[in-house]
């Protein structure tokens, strides 16, 4: 019986309606398509990827983010203060974001005490304690390859949000989606409510509209002879910060056209109070590195690249080339090669067109910045470097799948067939 639901019911719903909810069905049973995917556009002004999961508005997309949050009709629903629900959305409070609302104990156990939740704007870091509620997220079934029909999931918890919190935000955007390591975040809602796989792909775009897929793979982007490109990545681990719900990789060594730039040897560490190591950030526009790490790393660039005219340096960058006397290539400018060397010998190469930023007719830079002394984190992989690369987050598995810079596969993030396939 339930077998031939499963067979038909896609092509039903695609028949009959492309809105309708789906959520009784998928919340007791695996659903009929692996996977969901949605469109991820770049904000020009914010430089900020947004998807459009939140009853079709735009979402700022934070891959480290523990919740979904945005602004809330004044009657929504509201969660009760003393459930599991409600002390999972406080995990990752910030220690200063502290509610003039709070209630004393002995609230929590009256009835209507409503649960507050802590979001927190990624650009800015504040935060306004809002009430916990449940929303409808929207994205479309796929087989990897087109989008097959709209699905409506709701009931997911997210939290309010006051307008001020969208400060810096796209003018566009009506609240963030977390993608975090956390029981709130949007893939472990897609796995626990909807029996997704606890997975899922950013493709971010570097110019036209990216992907972003939920679930297993196989994923497919154009032209239709390329094999799936999620089946032709190098894996690396992912490894968890206790202090955050962020992606964190173990990176030993960064070079320079082949040669290690010197700093000292656990630099890049993460300690075990969460201090240090190489995480992933679709909120920082370029890579930051911590202070002790970026100086070596600018010095030896330059004596990678003594040859090429300089520029004047251009905000937020140090060092810019004159672009009219760089090689083009098919992988970008013809600059040096930065491989990220993981634990375990794999490199993340890192190509032209993901290090250097055209920011003028004839001047381009070394698109990484300082992170300051006293950053969190030794390397903040932003989002320029993340462009036009395939990185598959498997949670389930706590490893990373990427695929490197995808033109030296013919192919681009603007590549996924967004035209509804039957
Ligand atoms: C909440 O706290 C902020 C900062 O301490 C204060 O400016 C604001 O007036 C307070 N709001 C209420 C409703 O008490
Ligand atoms: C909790 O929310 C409900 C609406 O869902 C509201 O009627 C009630 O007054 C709220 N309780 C408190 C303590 O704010
Ligand atoms: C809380 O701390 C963060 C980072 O330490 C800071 O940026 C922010 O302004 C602080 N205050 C509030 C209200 O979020
Ligand atoms: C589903 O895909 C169609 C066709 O590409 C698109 O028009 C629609 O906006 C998508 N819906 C969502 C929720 O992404
Ligand atoms: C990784 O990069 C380093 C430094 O550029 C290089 O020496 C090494 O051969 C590379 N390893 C692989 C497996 O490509
Ligand atoms: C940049 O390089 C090109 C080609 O080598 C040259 O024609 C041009 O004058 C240079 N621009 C500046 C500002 O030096
Ligand atoms: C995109 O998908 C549609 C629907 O399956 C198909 O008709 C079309 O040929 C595809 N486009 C390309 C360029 O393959």
């Amino acid at each position: 019986m339930a077998k031939t639901l499963f067979l038909i019911l896609p092509h039903i719903l695609y028949l009959i309606t492309i809105d309708v909810s789906f959520c009784t069905l998928t919340a007791s049973s695996p659903p009929p398509y692996k996977a969901l995917v949605s469109p991820i556009t770049k904000d020009p002004t914010t430089s900020l990827y947004t998807i459009p999961i939140d009853n079709r508005r735009p979402s700022v997309v934070d891959l480290a983010g523990p919740l979904i949050w945005s602004l809330c009709a004044p009657d929504h629903p509201t969660v009760a203060c003393g459930s599991k629900t409600c002390a999972a959305a406080a995990e990752f409070r910030p220690p200063n974001c502290s509610s003039n609302t709070s209630r004393p104990p002995s609230d929590l156990y009256k009835p209507h005490c409503n649960c507050t939740a802590y979001p927190v704007n990624p650009v800015t870091r504040l935060c306004a304690p809002a009430d916990l509620t449940l929303t409808t997220v929207t994205a479309n079934a796929t087989d990897g390859k087109n989008p097959k029909y709209s699905i409506a999931f709701s009931d997911f918890v997210s939290s309010c949000s006051i307008k001020s919190l969208l400060q810096s935000l796209p003018a566009s955007a009506s609240g963030v989606v977390g993608l975090g390591r956390s029981e709130l975040s949007l893939p472990q809602q897609l796995s626990t409510e909807a029996k997704y796989a606890n997975k899922f792909a950013l493709c971010l775009p570097g110019g036209g509209i990216g992907v972003a897929f939920f679930g297993s793979g196989p994923f497919y982007l154009l032209p239709p002879i390329l094999p799936a490109i999620s089946d032709n990545l190098q894996y690396t681990p992912l490894i968890k910060n206790p202090t955050n719900p962020g992606y964190y990789i173990d990176v030993e060594h960064i070079a320079i056209a082949l040669k290690q730039v010197p700093f000292p040897p656990d630099a890049l560490a993460l300690d075990k109070r969460g201090n240090g190591g190489v995480a992933l950030s679709t909120v920082k526009p370029y890579t930051a590195l911590r202070s002790d790490i970026y100086e070596p790393f600018l010095k030896a660039y330059g004596a990678a690249t003594t040859g090429i005219q300089r520029m004047p340096a251009t905000e937020p960058f140090d060092l810019c080339f004159n672009s009219s006397a760089l090689a083009s290539t098919r992988l970008g400018y013809g600059v040096p090669e930065i491989d990220v060397m993981l634990k375990g010998g794999k490199n993340w190469t890192v190509f032209g067109a993901n290090s250097m930023q055209q920011v003028g007719a004839e001047t381009a830079c070394l698109a990484f910045v300082d992170g300051g002394a006293a950053a969190a984190a030794a390397v903040v992989i932003g989002g320029f470097q993340m462009e036009d690369n395939f990185l598959l987050f498997d949670a389930e598995n706590s490893k990373l799948g990427y695929s490197s810079l995808l033109f030296g596969r013919m192919t681009t993030c603007a590549n996924f067939n967004f035209t509804y396939g039957v």
